[in-house]
């Protein structure tokens, strides 16, 4: 019986020091040490033994069970031990791969040009308002003498909610909601989305961007007309555009012209870019209307003031030398990544 249990030791010891998995060891530990296990089996024949026998080989027998245990424990930690390192050795982060790129936005071209043109008017002490896109017939058209059988409303045809409430087609009437809630001096622009009922092609679409401009004061003629849209022109398309102002009509200034640009790409001689023209068309203005004037509440005989009106989508397709407004509205990330 002693040879026996000698013999399980030396084979237990053995084959727990060659484990290599948690689950072998587990198997051994059933095996040698279980109720049915090699251990167990020759303590239950301890019956057989002589009683001076007994004591000798009971010793023997837990000493061998306590040492097959302390050498599982061992075992044990040690096969953790190293599938903790393995673990950590395939979970290794490599810090000197590059990061994943995180993709910035970037400004709408229309956005960067109007940053442009806002910097530009509040150098020049204006404020920058804002006004409703859901409008009155009465601001939008009425108020600045577009009455209801106006042939400028022919151009202006747009998306109507009622007969009285319509998409705004210009940003004209905020000059009236500015003076009727502000005395002079007013000094104003007013950037925002204009409708009309246009069908989208390369030049038109339902909506689009102006920026309203107005001066109101005591003493305000057409030189300070000239002299801020010049100043604003020049800081915008640079120092050495030629500028003209030419007679035009709009319903709310008296008198009324139209400002050109000479053709940066021609000077003047006629090019495909002007078509052939030497004058690129900028923007709207006058001075206002005495009736506009008093629609706003404000005296024409004791103030006078001037408007401008402005595209924004065609400055801006002129800068970037875009051909088609449709670009401007579509959302493609390749288009608009170009810009800011
Ligand atoms: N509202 C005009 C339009 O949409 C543009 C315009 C022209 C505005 C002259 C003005 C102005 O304030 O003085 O065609």
């Amino acid at each position: 019986m002693k040879n026996q249990l000698e013999e399980i030791r030396k084979s237990a010891l053995a084959s727990i020091k060659s484990a290599e998995v948690l689950s072998d060891i587990e198997a051994l530990r059933v095996k040698c040490l279980g109720k049915k296990g090699e251990l167990t089996s020759i303590l239950k024949q301890m019956g057989k033994l002589s009683p001076e026998e007994r004591p000798v080989i009971g010793q023997l027998a837990n000493e061998i069970r306590s040492k097959i245990e302390q050498t599982i424990d061992e075992k044990t930690k040690e096969i953790k031990a190293k599938e903790q390192e393995k673990k950590l050795l395939a979970e290794k982060i490599d810090v000197t791969l590059p990061g994943k790129p995180v993709k910035l936005g970037s400004r709408h071209p229309l956005t960067v040009v109007l940053d442009d043109i806002k910097e530009i008017f509040i150098g020049m002490g204006f404020d920058i308002v804002d006004g409703p896109e859901v409008e009155l017939d009465y601001y939008n058209f009425e108020a600045l003498n577009i009455p209801k059988d106006h042939p400028a409303r022919d151009t202006q045809d747009t998306f109507y909610i009622t007969d009285n409430i319509l998409l705004r087609t210009q940003t004209s009437p905020v000059q009236i909601r500015v003076m009727e809630k502000q005395k002079p001096p007013i000094r104003i622009i007013s950037p925002g989305r204009v409708y009309r009922s246009d069908a989208v092609d390369a030049t038109h679409s339902p909506v689009f961007h102006q920026i309203e401009g107005l001066v109101v004061d005591k003493g305000i003629t057409f030189a300070d007309l000239k002299g801020t849209l010049e100043t604003f022109v020049k800081r915008l398309y640079g120092e050495d555009t030629v500028v003209r102002f030419r007679p035009h009509h709009f319903p709310f200034t008296e008198p009324s012209a139209e400002l050109d640009v000479q053709c940066f790409n021609c000077h003047g001689e006629g090019c495909r870019l002007c078509k052939g023209e030497g004058w690129i068309e900028i923007l709207g203005c006058g001075m206002v209307h005495p009736d506009v004037l008093r629609n706003g509440g404000i005296d024409p005989e004791e103030y006078s003031g001037f408007a401008l009106g402005y595209g924004l989508e065609r400055v801006c397709m002129r800068r970037y030398g875009i051909d088609d407004l449709r670009l401007f509205f579509e959302n493609d990330v390749r288009f608009l990544k170009q810009f800011d």
